[in-house]
């Protein structure tokens, strides 16, 4: 080993020997989830450096076969360090001497740190895009099978008009659509290479910032170099994404939570927990979990932005504590995606009991208003008729046809059979047709819901196409990047 002095991490060797701050400075053990995506990023690196002739063919070859041997050692064989950075640049320096040095021309940790978090975060966007895609199958089986089964729909968890199981399960299935498309786009604007910019200021060296963005399958290049170093919106769009996702699943739990509870839903068994004490209980924990993370991935978001806020151009230290609240926000809204979609799957519709509970609560009351609009009244008038006859209820239940007829009375002066026939007016009180008269787009008839099926299923079967083809792109890159290495080694 020559030029290099002592035994520790080559950044720091004297500096970084053992001061107070020591574990406070370091990520190495945070960026074990950057090993992977380091020893890439140094590679094609390297690879670039020979192409342009800043290192010769030899220099490169040593290197790339140091990174190699640091590879198989894992990140525990790793030397200390102030970060995975430097350790394994100090690996390599520690293996194969001074030359090993060459790998840090024309770049910094800056741009490295950079590339490496976006090089790792396509691989977690991909699975949690996947997982969106598996969640979104689940809700769709299901309104396959339940386009025709009635349910309460609830405003302010009031029984408000029936609906389906499809109509309900469809509206989440819409909603992770754009879950799906929120994190396609944090992908897209991830996927593009700071590699290049140096510390913040570029470099003399003559080099070729579109190859080594190609070697990394990245999409592009991230011109300014001070932005491209120091920018990490693309952290933001990601954890946002997340946390809408984690907030329509805590919607999605709690729905489910609030219907088992009512017995308009059965979760296996398998989703459930109980408890230690009362030996009856069959509790929904798994669901009351993924309600939670909703609180992790907003907090993941907060902690993002709240550490971004006011930092100066360009990099500053902050930045390495920016980046593990992508990382646990990712683990875990991606865990919740795919247990939501097991429960969904998995969980039973009575459907007996579902019709029985669809009508409660006269919710059956603006159908039947619509009827009378249809017929002529103003809609004002006929919501009046309907209060009228709600209120004349027994127990808050659905009024007969003579309670409505009376209220017509009161409220018109003349007959409702001016306006429309019982025969109508008690097939708007039953909920299957009640809902089957709500056709227009959008709504829950058992046609209009089979026509969004159609829909549904080119969405997710498009999405897919696309998640291929981004895995597929990622795959092209590690193939060629690692025969472009084997050229040398
Ligand atoms: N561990 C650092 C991070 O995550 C790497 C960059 C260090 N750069 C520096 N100028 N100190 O941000």
């Amino acid at each position: 080993m020559t030029g290099t002095g002592g035994d520790s991490d080559v950044v720091r060797r004297e500096r970084f020997s053992g001061g107070p701050a020591r574990s406070f400075l370091s990520s190495l053990s945070a960026d074990e989830r950057i090993f992977e995506a380091d020893l890439a990023v140094d590679r094609a690196h390297v690879v670039m450096l020979a192409e342009q002739g800043v290192v010769t063919d030899d220099e490169a070859a040593t290197i790339l076969q140091a990174l190699d041997v640091v590879e198989v050692g894992e990140h525990d064989g790793l030397p200390e360090g102030e970060d995975i950075h430097a350790a394994i640049e100090t690996a390599v320096i520690d293996q194969v001497g001074a030359v090993g040095g060459k790998m840090h021309t024309a770049r910094s940790r800056n741009d490295e740190v950079a590339a490496c978090i976006r090089y790792r975060l396509r691989e977690d966007l991909v699975e949690a895009i996947e997982a969106t895609l598996v969640c979104r199958e689940s809700l769709a089986t299901v309104a396959e099978e339940h386009v025709e089964t009635v349910m309460p729909g609830f405003t302010h968890l009031q029984p408000a008009q029936p609906t389906t199981v499809a109509h309900w399960v469809c509206s989440y299935q819409q909603a992770l659509e754009r879950d799906t498309e929120r994190l396609f786009e944090a992908f897209a604007r991830t996927n593009q290479s700071p590699l290049g910019a140096a510390a913040f200021a570029g470099t003399t060296f003559d080099v070729d910032r579109g190859r080594v963005a190609e070697l990394l399958g990245f999409d592009g290049v991230l011109d300014n170099a001070m932005d491209a170093s120091a920018t990490r919106d693309f952290l933001v769009e990601t954890a946002s994404a997340l946390a809408t996702l984690a907030t329509h699943l805590s919607g999605l739990a709690e729905d489910l939570v609030v219907f088992a509870n009512r017995g308009l839903v059965d979760l296996a068994d398998e989703y459930s927990s109980t408890s230690s004490i009362m030996p009856q209980k069959v509790n929904p924990d798994t669901l009351e979990l993924v309600r939670a993370t909703a609180g992790d991935a907003s907090a993941g978001l907060d902690g993002l932005l709240t550490t971004l806020k006011g930092l100066p151009r360009a990099y500053n230290r902050d930045l390495q504590r920016a980046t593990p609240h992508v990382w646990a926000s990712v683990d875990v809204v991606t865990e919740a995606t795919e247990v939501a979609a097991g429960a969904v799957a998995t969980a039973d519709w009575p459907e007996a009991e579902l019709e029985a509970a669809a009508g409660e609560g006269f919710s059956t009351a603006t159908g039947v208003a619509d009827l009378l609009a249809a017929s002529g009244l103003p809609f004002r008038t006929a919501h009046e008729v309907l209060a009228l006859a709600a209120e004349a209820a027994e127990d808050g239940g659905t009024p007969d046809y003579d309670t409505v007829a009376t209220a017509a009375d009161e409220v018109l002066d003349e007959p409702l059979s001016t306006y429309v026939s019982e025969e109508a007016v008690q097939t708007a009180l039953d909920p299957v047709s009640n809902v089957a008269a709500r056709d227009s787009l959008g709504g829950p008839a058992p046609e209009t819901v089979r026509a969004h099926l159609d829909e549904v299923s080119d969405g997710i079967a498009t999405d897919e196409a696309t998640l291929d083809d981004l895995t597929a792109s990622l795959n092209a890159a590690n193939d060629e990047l690692r025969e472009e290495v084997t050229a040398y080694v």
